[in-house]
């Protein structure tokens, strides 16, 4: 079937000017995928559909290669890394695998293997085959046989530094073992979680109303991006070594004599593997793991064949961002068709609808599905689906299944779905489509009703206590889902919290004699609460949770308004459409339409004014905003910190210079007046330094300003 949209248009049959389009098209939309993968741990397509936007890439350049693009995906790999965590050079660059779907592909490699090296026909050529673990890769460095680091994979050249969290695993020795280790090696593999973990922790999360993952790999991201390493030992991960960057010198010189070097020094290597001599053994062993998938705790999306000779891989080089040695044979999405019998909307923590399908339950790669996801309104739309159509659905890597098509005939008498205007919550708020930074409408629903929507108050709840907010000590995640749900001392909005100690006073059933309570805990946390019935106003608008105002744009409010009053009366007016109230708060310095729209939602809503009013009555008192000092040596002055601090921590860098008047800002560019390295600054302390910017140690930062050490 050919189409007018390019996008569906046969690669044969694109004219240059469509294949331009579409590469650019591509290149956006894989850019896209590639962030919410890999820096969100979210992505919104199966790895099928996605392999099949990169392939489609390489096929309209292989055609057209003269429209190759510089930021072309076929020259990436991954994304940059995210915010948040140090970054680190990777000493050996970090490369993606080729993929082959076919047989034929394979035997395509294996002849292209023998035709490079020139091998007579009669002539061996072994192959480590590995499943390909559907994890995230790895890079350990050892020195002197001691772990120094551990980085994630980022764009391929520079990640992220892991390393606290990295060292709670019990499959990373902290020390190799085995005498004569080279004094430099780093050694990589896939950090991933078992399936049976995984199911574990989203029980666990969805019992504390915490984060949910879509399956084990995503699970084992996020377990790693945790900024208290805490919380990631608590997390079972495991590490399978099957690869290597910087070596001193090497140890084995062939894949699976690494591979048995890395068993001696301590590591987990994946059992499976085994040595092939032919494409038809390779086939066959792809074939018989495909099998198993199913039965493995673990997920995998493929068999990674390898040249095992390592001078052979060395002369076969690489290409791009691929190895020519080696190639990833993929599994095919498992597909199955049924019958869409129903569709119902899950109702999120933030609130967001999706449209799930109620599947005639059929069998999908071994396991049994009666759920998929349809994402959202436009979705349904786009496959045209209605309750009673047969559809075609798959599971791709991922635990949630999608829909990805509508296969037959539709009985007669299927109507269109239409999808819910007004919350699923009692409240019957209505659902609002969110204005995207591009100025488009966005394809998400959302519930306004926020404190006062059940589905959404466990989650408000916690951000209300977290440690930027109220920060109540011993009243975490795990005590809200307590409070929650208990029938004693239930706890469904803020105010509840400081109500708690008059309600356990009166009941009959106390608090103390409660499983995971005592008397000095239920004192202290009483005692925390009281303690916080005085709080900053910023801390206060932060923890309201309201979309968009985070803790800097809680600051900046608390900063233009100066007082609770000022702030919730000028919040008021907006909600009710008042133009002048709006636009002053649209000129506050970095605020813009998606807060006051955020604002004007939340305070709209009646039932919010009513949490908030009832809170406020429990306080004693809302601390005004510090106005920023004008007359600091820093005020009005932009600084950057950068580099390991000694003195202080981030955030508290960041509060004393904003004290001061300083804006805080983070990256180097001509607006910087000062740079605070500490040890270790990298590439912006040498930027600062090309622009003439002034760079300070931090005791000359606190010199400057005239103040110690917090
Ligand atoms: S070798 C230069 N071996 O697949 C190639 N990768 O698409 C280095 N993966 O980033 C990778 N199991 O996250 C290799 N046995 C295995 C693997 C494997 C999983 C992942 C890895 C890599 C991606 C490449």
């Amino acid at each position: 079937m050919t189409s007018k949209h390019p996008h569906t248009t046969p690669v044969d049959a694109l004219t240059a000017d469509e294949a331009a389009a579409e590469l650019a098209r591509l290149a956006e939309e894989i850019a896209g995928h590639d962030a919410r993968y890999y820096q969100e741990d979210a992505p919104s397509v199966s790895d099928a559909e996605y392999d099949a936007l990169r392939q489609r890439n390489a096929a309209i350049e292989a055609r057209f290669p003269a429209l190759i693009r510089e930021n072309s995906p076929s020259r990436k790999v991954g994304a940059a890394p995210s915010r948040g965590f140090a970054k680190v050079r990777h000493a050996v660059p970090m490369l993606s695998l080729d993929n082959a779907f076919a047989d034929e592909e394979v035997e395509e490699f294996v002849a292209r293997v023998r035709r490079f090296l020139r091998l007579a026909d009669d002539a061996p050529v072994a192959f480590s085959a590995e499943p390909k673990i559907d994890g995230l890769s790895m890079s350990l460095r050892y020195e002197s046989g001691r772990l120094v680091s551990a980085a994630t994979r980022g764009d391929g050249f520079e990640g992220e530094d892991v390393t606290a969290n990295i060292r709670t695993l019990d499959d990373v020795p902290k020390l190799l073992k085995g005498r004569g280790v080279p004094p430099v090696c780093e050694v990589r593999g896939e950090v991933y979680m078992t399936k049976t973990a995984f199911l574990a922790l989203n029980a666990r999360q969805a019992a504390a109303g915490g984060q949910i993952f879509a399956n084990p790999r995503n699970s084992a991201a996020g377990s790693l991006r945790q900024k208290d390493p805490a919380v990631t030992a608590s997390r079972p991960l495991g590490f399978f070594a099957y690869a290597w960057g910087e070596m001193s010198t090497m140890p084995a010189d062939s894949q699976s004599g690494m591979i048995a070097w890395f068993e001696r020094c301590g590591f987990k290597t994946n059992p499976l593997t085994r040595r092939c001599d032919s494409a038809e053994a390779l086939v066959a062993f792809h074939r018989e793991i495909g099998l198993n998938r199913a039965t493995l705790d673990y997920d995998i999306d493929g068999v990674v064949y390898k040249v095992d000779r390592l001078d052979w891989q060395e002369r076969l080089g690489f290409v791009s961002r691929s190895p020519r040695w080696a190639i990833a044979h993929k599994f095919p999405a498992e597909k199955a068709t049924t019958v869409l019998n129903d569709i119902e909307i899950q109702v999120g923590r933030t609130g967001a609808h999706t449209p799930v399908a109620k599947l005639e339950p059929v069998t999908v790669g071994g396991v049994v599905v009666q759920n998929a996801t349809l994402h959202n309104a436009d979705e349904i739309a786009r496959l045209g689906v209605r309750i009673g159509d047969t559809v075609e659905i798959q599971r791709a890597g991922d635990v949630i299944p999608q829909v990805v098509r509508v296969v037959e005939e539709r009985p007669r008498g299927a109507t269109p779905y239409a999808f819910p205007t007004i919350c699923k919550c009692e409240l019957k708020t209505p659902l609002v489509r969110e204005t995207t930074a591009g100025g488009e409408e966005g394809a998400i629903a959302r519930c306004t009703g926020e404190f006062a929507c059940p589905y959404q108050k466990v989650e408000h709840l916690r951000h209300f206590v977290s440690r930027r907010a109220f920060d109540i000590e011993g009243l975490g995640e795990k005590q809200i889902a307590f409070f929650f749900a208990d029938e004693d001392l239930p706890v469904g909005e803020p105010a509840d919290i400081f109500t708690l100690a008059r309600r356990d006073e009166q009941n009959f059933k106390k608090l103390k004699d409660k499983e995971g309570f005592g008397s000095l805990s239920v004192k202290n946390l009483f005692e925390a609460i009281d303690a916080r019935r005085t709080i900053a106003l910023e801390r206060m608008i932060y923890a309201l949770g309201i979309r968009h105002v985070g803790e800097t744009t809680a600051r900046q409010l608390a900063r233009a308004y100066g007082s609770w009053e000022a702030f919730f009366a000028a919040a008021k007016r907006i909600a009710a459409g008042d133009a002048e109230a709006r636009g002053d708060m649209d000129a506050i310095d970095q605020i813009g339409d998606a807060v006051v729209d955020a604002v004007a939602k939340y305070f709209g809503e009646s039932h919010n004014e009513g949490v908030v009013e009832r809170l406020v009555g429990e306080l004693n008192e809302i601390v005004d905003s510090e106005q920023p000092k004008t007359t600091t040596p820093v005020a009005g002055k932009t600084v950057v910190f950068t580099g390991a601090l000694e003195k202080m921590t981030r955030d508290e860098a960041k509060a004393m210079a904003e004290r001061l008047g300083a804006k805080v800002a983070g990256s180097v560019s001509k607006k910087t007046d000062f740079l605070v390295a500490g040890p270790g600054a990298g590439s912006k302390l040498a930027k600062a330094r090309d622009a003439g910017v002034v760079v300070l140690t931090e005791d000359e930062w606190f010199a400057l300003v005239g103040e110690s050490a917090p």
